[in-house]
């Protein structure tokens, strides 16, 4: 699903440089290259502010806390997608509402409409771009200004994505995304960011990040520990976030070889047809299919068995997870579609340093499990 060796070769120079800059500057935690990277990456995205913090998990939580969620209050979001999404809901002390998704796993404006107007005083909204899949920005926005919500943005998954010619994040309060190491900008090791044009809520999140300190020693509220460090601000500066839009254009250039060289009718791609067409550029930080949900662990193991890695994105929706029947939430009407999506879809390997011949070793083995050269599990 990535191969991490083949980007280091690639960034080593860049990346060493970077870590011995650190090393020589003495200066570890909250210094010159957060900030430098947090300038960086705010000009990148089109966004005035960016807080570099501890991981995807922690901006989600800060942005509820910095934007003035209550213990208690009620946040919409989505049933599919990273657990942290919710995490980050239940930590800040709210409580999560779910609504349906649409055929391509991304929260459906329409349900999120009908859940607003069954459920009057819903302030807070975290949609998420799933496998960087945009939604629709129009439709957010007029939700967005119907219900007079403070949406988050969860780009975790979609940092370069666009619709329209408008990039992710860019119509709620804030945008939040990860630098996990799989993640389409990723770090070698945890880290996060918070991404705004709201100068106070910036600020917020910076005394937050730091204990809830807003001079040395002096701690206004209850903070966290979450802070970006150093080093990992100089390595993505350095070396991964110059090299972003090359990774994402390597990344749609994989996804439309697949998708024209497509021919396997038994598994779908979940990017809808007429994808290309309509200004709608995911930055495909995963490439989902779908396939029977009977048959899908016997196409996993096939691929498995052709030395071809696979994903789930995600087998178990959230409200189902153990950890949810601790706290509470709610579902809005049924999650039927979220659940067959969840049923049925694998991801395969999609990352700037596949090959082309790779896509077609995918595509091959695919459909010589089609033609019923399957290895059926178990047996
Ligand atoms: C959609 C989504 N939201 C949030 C997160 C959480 O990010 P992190 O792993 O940096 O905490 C992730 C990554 O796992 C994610 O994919």
């Amino acid at each position: 699903m990535n191969d991490f060796r083949r980007q280091w070769d690639d960034v080593r120079d860049d990346a060493l440089r970077a870590f011995d800059a650190v090393g020589r500057s003495g200066w570890y935690i909250l210094g010159s290259r957060v900030r430098e990277f947090e300038q960086a990456l705010g000009a990148s995205w089109g966004l005035a502010h960016a807080v570099g913090v501890a991981s995807g998990l922690d901006a989600i939580e800060l942005v509820l806390r910095a934007a003035g969620m209550r213990p208690g209050d009620r946040v919409l979001t989505t049933p599919l997608s990273a657990f942290a999404t919710t995490l980050a809901i239940v930590r800040a002390g709210g409580i999560p509402v779910f609504c349906d998704t649409t055929e391509t796993g991304l929260i459906d404006l329409d349900e999120a409409r009908a859940t607003l107007r069954a459920m009057p005083g819903i302030r807070y909204f975290v949609p998420v771009h799933l496998y960087g899949f945009p939604l629709d920005s129009a439709g957010l926005r007029s939700l967005i200004d119907e219900f007079d919500l403070i949406c988050i943005e969860d780009c975790a998954q979609s940092i370069g994505a666009e619709e329209g010619g408008i990039a992710t994040g860019l119509q709620g309060v804030a945008a939040v995304t990860s630098f996990y190491p799989t993640k389409n900008l990723g770090a070698m090791g945890d880290g996060g960011a918070v991404l705004t044009a709201d100068p106070s809520l910036a600020e917020r999140i910076r005394c937050l990040r730091d204990y809830g300190q807003t001079a040395k020693y002096k701690h206004s509220e209850i903070g966290l520990n979450s802070r970006l460090d150093e080093v990992h601000a100089a390595l993505l500066s350095g070396a991964f976030l110059p090299r972003l839009a090359g990774w994402t254009e390597r990344r749609r250039e994989i996804a439309v070889r697949y998708l024209r060289h497509w021919k396997s009718e038994k598994v779908r791609p979940v990017a809808p047809e007429g994808w290309g067409s309509s200004g709608w550029r995911p930055c495909w930080h995963l490439f989902p299919v779908r396939v029977s949900a009977r048959e899908k662990a016997s196409l996993m193991a096939w691929l498995r068995g052709e030395g071809i890695g696979t994903g789930e994105h995600y087998p178990i929706l959230i409200p189902n997870q153990e950890a949810m029947r601790t706290v509470s939430n709610s579902c809005f009407g049924s999650l039927e579609r979220a659940e067959r999506l969840s049923a049925e879809e694998l991801s395969l390997p999609i990352h700037p340093y596949l090959m082309d011949e790779e896509v077609d070793q995918v595509l091959a083995a695919i459909e010589r499990w089609e033609q019923g050269m399957r290895v059926p599990v178990g047996e």
